[in-house]
């Protein structure tokens, strides 16, 4: 309930104007975005990998109207593998793009000749490249690219979404092509037609869908800051016996600190998601539906001096 509210509330642009330009969420968005520069962002990213995480970055931006805005965004992204290509983190670095950022929204193929730019050039200094999952719209259309791409890139993949009730069978589509999942509970808005609306039944769905690519997916990433989850995948992973090094468990850049050191003490491989850019203000809004916490938070601050 409060996550639908705050994510119909966010697509009103008077809404939007207010959460751009007060100055009671800039503490907040600080939390959540690694500034609005590649070199900031960079710094950040490598001050993570210095502490011993692994580091994915995010380059905020969806849904491009235009050929020009597909085009500036992706030759950002060729900027950022060029800068990855020659940071000392590198081999610790990874990229993640949306599709709608590179032009999804125009066609497919247009979506699809930006990323494979972008996998050509990160192809021979062998840094991923994965796709994140947007609304259900996308879902097929995401698949397919990844599909054709990952014939000729082994450096791509994709994210697949808990909620969204074909994802059992796109798992099982993505371990027998072989591509690297991240597997995510799910952040949009979606309908009953295409997604369980009952949080137990997205968990639920959740822990099986990880446990299957962990037992048969190809290095899963685990994105998750439920800790309920993580313990109970904890628990599967010691029984099962699965070696620390054929997964990760991924966070998001300011959510649950506390568990993103957790984890990289007892020893797994710890990725954190560092979004940067000036367009933040949908993604900010997703990080604000998932947790009450959050608007509460900004709810006391005008109440203090
Ligand atoms: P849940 O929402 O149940 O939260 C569990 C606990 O985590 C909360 O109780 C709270 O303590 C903490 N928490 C979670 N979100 C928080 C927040 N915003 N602020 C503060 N605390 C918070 N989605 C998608 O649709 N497509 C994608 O490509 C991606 N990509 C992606 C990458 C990575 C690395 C992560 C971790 C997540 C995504 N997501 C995503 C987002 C995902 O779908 C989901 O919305 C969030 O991860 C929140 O779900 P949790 O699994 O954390 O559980």
């Amino acid at each position: 309930m409060f996550r639908a509210l705050v994510l119909k509330l966010a697509g009103w642009s008077p809404i939007e104007r207010l959460v751009t330009r007060s100055f009671l969420f800039r503490s907040l968005v600080k939390r959540f975005i690694a500034g609005e520069d590649l070199d900031t962002a960079l710094r950040i990213g490598e001050e993570y990998v210095d502490k011993g995480f692994l580091v994915s970055m995010d380059l905020l931006g969806e849904n491009v109207e235009t050929t020009e805005e597909a085009d500036r965004e992706t030759n950002t992204y060729l900027k950022m593998a060029e800068m990855i290509a020659a940071s000392p983190s590198k081999d610790r670095m990874n990229i993640s793009v949306k599709l709608t950022a590179l032009g999804l929204d125009l066609s497919d193929e247009v979506a699809e000749a930006n990323y494979r730019k972008i996998l050509t050039a990160t192809k021979d200094s062998d840094i991923f490249v994965r796709a994140d999952m947007e609304a259900s719209e996308y879902t097929q259309r995401t698949v397919d690219i990844i599909d054709r791409l990952f014939k000729e890139f082994k450096n791509c993949g994709t994210v697949l979404q808990s909620y969204l009730l074909r994802t059992s069978e796109d798992v099982a589509h993505m371990i027998e092509l072989g591509a690297r999942v991240r597997i995510v509970k799910g952040a949009y808005l979606e309908p009953a037609e295409v997604a369980h609306q009952e949080k137990y039944r997205v968990d639920e769905q959740y822990v099986e869908q990880a446990k299957t690519l962990l037992r048969h997916g190809n290095y899963p990433a685990i994105a998750t800051h439920d800790l309920r989850i993580v313990e109970q995948l904890k628990q599967f992973i010691k029984e099962e016996n699965i070696a620390s090094e054929r997964f990760e468990w991924q966070m998001i850049y300011g959510v649950r600190r506390d568990l993103q050191r957790q984890l990289l003490e007892e020893g797994y491989n710890v990725r954190i998601y560092i979004p940067y850019g000036a367009a933040w203000y949908p993604y900010f809004s997703r990080r604000l539906a998932e947790r009450p916490a959050n608007l509460f938070f900004i709810l006391k601050s005008l109440f203090q001096k």
